[in-house]
C-alpha cells in the first residue's frame, strides 16, 4: 500500500510521520508545492524541521528514508498512491463572497483537480483538512469530472485531525479518538475499512469512530467551536471576577470538579489563538447563515467577538494602569507564539495585543524562545486573514520602528515600564524577577495574560501586578 499526503504542514507532516512510524510496511510520501518546506523536512540530523513540535524529530528520524519520504514531485507520487490524504490549508476567505468568514477552498479544489488529472488507478481520497460540511460532495464532482479514465473510481472519506500543536506527537500516539466518515454504500464502507486498518496498527478499535461523511465533517467544526466556546465562556467570567473580587482560577477549579463540566480548557487567557479556532467558528457561522439559521450563527459569532473583546480588554488594562499613557514607554512582551511548545504564530493573541499597544505609541521589545524576528515583523505587518494565503506571503514586510525583537527575556525587560506575558512558556516562570525589577523603570508593572507567575511574590518584590480574572491590585483600582 502506498499512502500519499498532499500538504506537508503542521498536520500533514506529523500525522504522516506517525503513520509511517507505526506502519513500517506502508510506504508514506508527503508532497507539497512549497519546495523550501520539503527541503526542510529532508534536512539531515542537526538541522531543524520546518515545524517545532516536541518529540517530532525522533519519530521523523525513525521512519524517514525507511518508509517515510518528503517530495515536491506531487504528480508522480499522487499517481502511484492508493490512499491520498489531502491536508492543505483551508483559510478564511479574504475577498469576494463570504470574505472574512467562509472557508477558502481554492487549495483543496486545486489538489482535487490535480489528483483527478494524474490518476490512472482508483484511489481513496481522504479529507484531512478541516472543511465545511458537504465539501466531500463538491470534491467528488471535481474528481469525477476531471479524470480522463472512466475506469478510475474515487472513494472519499472524511478523517478530520484533532491534534493540538505543542502536543501533536502525544495526541497522535494516544488519540482520544480517530474519526472516519464514509459513504453508506458498499464501496464507501470498504474504503472506510481500509483506512481503519491503517489506524488499527496502534489505535484500539473502540477509539476508532465511524460515521457518515457529513457527521465527520461537521464533528470537526463542532469540536473546535465547543473548545473555543469554553475559553470564551471562562474569559467572560474573568472580566466579572475582576469587577467583583472573585478569582477566575478558583471559579474554574470549582466548576471543573463537576464531572459534567470537567477540568480541561478552562484557563482564562488573553484570548485563544492558533490557525483553527477562529477560522473554523467563522466557517460554522457562514454555513449557518447560508442555511438560514441566523440565531445559531449569532450564537457562535459571539465566541469570536468575546475573544476580540478579551484581547482589547487586556490592552486597555495596560494603558489604564500606566496612567492612561503608554506613548514612548518601553513594554517587554514575553511570548509571541499562540501557545507554549510551538513556534506557530498564526492568529496568536500577541498580534492584536502588540498592534493595540503600538497604536497607543508604546515601544515593544519582544522575546519568544521559538519565534524568529522575521516572523514577528511579518505577522505585525500582515492584514487580518492574509497570513494563510501562500500567494500573498513571501513579500518582505516593512518593519515597524516601534518593535524590537531580542533573544533574551532579561534584555527584553531591561529599562521597561511594564512586562506582558502573552505565551505560557515554562521558562518565564523560572526568571529571576528580582534581577529584572532592579533593571526596570518604576513603578514596574507586570501584566500576566496567562496567569503563570507567582503574583504574591512579584508584589513582595515591588511590582504592580495585573493578573487576568484575579482580584485587582489596589493600585489598579479606579477612584
Ligand atoms: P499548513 O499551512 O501548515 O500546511 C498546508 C500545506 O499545504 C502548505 O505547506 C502548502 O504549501 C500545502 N499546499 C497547499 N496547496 C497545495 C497543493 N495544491 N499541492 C501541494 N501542497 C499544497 O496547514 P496545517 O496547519 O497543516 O493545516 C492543514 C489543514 O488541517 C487545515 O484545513 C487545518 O484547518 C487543519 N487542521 C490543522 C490543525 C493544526 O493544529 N494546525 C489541526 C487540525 C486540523
Ligand atoms: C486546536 C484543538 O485543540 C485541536 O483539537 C484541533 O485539532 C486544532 O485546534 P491548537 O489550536 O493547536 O488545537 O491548540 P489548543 O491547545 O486548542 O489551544 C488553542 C488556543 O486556546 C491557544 O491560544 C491556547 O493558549 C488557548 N487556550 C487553550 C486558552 O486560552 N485556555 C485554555 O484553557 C486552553
Amino acid at each position: 500500500m502506498k499512502i500519499v499526503c498532499i500538504g506537508a504542514g503542521y498536520v500533514g507532516g506529523p500525522t504522516m510521520a506517525m503513520i509511517a512510524y507505526k506502519c513500517p510496511e506502508i510506504q508514506v510520501v508527503v508532497v507539497d508545492i512549497n519546495q523550501a518546506r520539503i527541503d526542510a523536512w529532508n534536512q539531515l540530523d542537526g538541522c531543524e524541521l520546518p515545524i517545532y513540535e516536541p518529540g517530532l524529530e525522533e519519530v521523523v528520524q525513525a521512519a524517514r528514508g525507511r518508509n517515510l519520504f518528503f517530495s515536491s514531485d506531487t504528480h508522480k507520487h499522487v499517481a502511484e498512491g492508493d490512499i491520498i490524504f489531502v491536508s492543505v490549508n483551508t483559510p478564511t476567505k479574504t475577498r469576494g463572497v463570504g470574505a472574512g468568514k467562509a472557508a477558502d477552498l481554492t487549495y483543496w479544489e486545486g489538489a482535487a483537480r490535480m489528483i483527478a488529472s494524474v490518476s490512472t488507478t482508483s484511489k481513496i481520497v481522504v479529507e484531512k483538512s478541516t472543511v465545511p460540511v458537504k465539501t466531500a460532495e463538491a470534491i467528488e464532482k471535481v474528481l469525477r469530472r476531471n479524470c480522463a479514465d472512466p475506469n478510475v473510481q474515487f472513494e472519499i472519506l472524511s478523517n478530520p485531525e484533532f491534534l493540538a500543536e505543542g502536543t501533536a506527537i502525544e495526541d497522535l500516539t494516544v488519540p482520544d479518538r480517530v474519526l472516519i466518515g464514509g459513504k453508506e454504500t458498499e464501496s464507501g464502507q470498504r474504503a472506510l475499512a481500509v483506512l481503519k486498518s491503517v489506524y488499527q496498527h496502534w489505535v484500539p478499535d473502540e477509539r476508532i469512530l465511524c460515521t457518515n461523511l457529513w457527521s465527520a465533517e461537521l464533528s470537526k467544526l463542532t469540536a473546535n467551536a465547543m473548545l473555543a466556546q469554553r475559553i470564551s465562556s471562562v474569559n467572560t467570567i474573568s472580566a466579572l471576577c475582576e469587577a467583583t473580587g472573585a478569582d477566575v482560577q478558583q471559579v474554574a477549579h470549582s466548576i471543573g470538579t463537576d464531572s459534567r463540566i470537567g477540568p480541561k480548557f478552562l484557563n482564562a487567557s488573553v484570548g485563544f489563538g492558533g490557525s483553527c479556532f477562529q477560522k473554523d467558528i467563522l466557517n460554522l457561522v457562514y454555513i449557518c447563515e447560508g442555511v438560514g439559521l441566523k440565531q445559531v450563527a449569532d450564537y457562535w459569532q459571539s465566541v469570536v467577538s468575546i475573544n476580540d473583546y478579551q484581547k482589547q480588554r487586556f490592552v486597555e488594562r495596560i494603558i489604564e494602569a500606566m496612567f492612561n499613557t503608554i506613548s514612548g514607554k518601553k513594554i517587554a512582551v514575553l511570548g509571541f507564539a499562540f501557545k507554549k511548545d510551538t513556534g506557530d504564530t498564526r492568529e496568536t493573541p500577541a498580534i492584536d495585543v502588540c498592534k493595540g499597544l503600538t497604536q497607543d505609541g508604546a515601544k515593544l521589545v519582544i522575546y519568544d524562545p521559538k519565534v524568529t524576528e522575521a516572523q514577528i515583523h511579518q505577522d505585525l505587518a500582515t492584514p487580518k486573514f492574509e497570513w494563510d494565503h501562500p500567494q500573498s506571503s513571501g513579500t518582505k514586510s516593512p518593519r515597524s520602528s516601534a518593535i524590537t525583537v531580542v533573544e533574551d527575556a532579561y534584555e527584553a525587560c531591561e529599562g521597561a515600564h511594564g512586562i506582558t506575558i502573552l505565551t505560557e512558556w515554562d521558562e518565564f516562570k523560572k526568571l529571576d524577577f528580582e534581577k529584572i525589577y532592579a533593571s526596570m523603570m518604576k513603578p514596574a508593572f507586570v501584566f500576566d495574560g496567562r496567569n503563570i507567575l507567582d503574583h504574591a511574590k512579584l508584589r513582595e518584590i515591588g511590582y504592580i501586578v495585573y493578573a487576568l480574572g484575579k482580584p485587582l491590585d489596589p493600585f489598579l483600582k479606579r477612584g
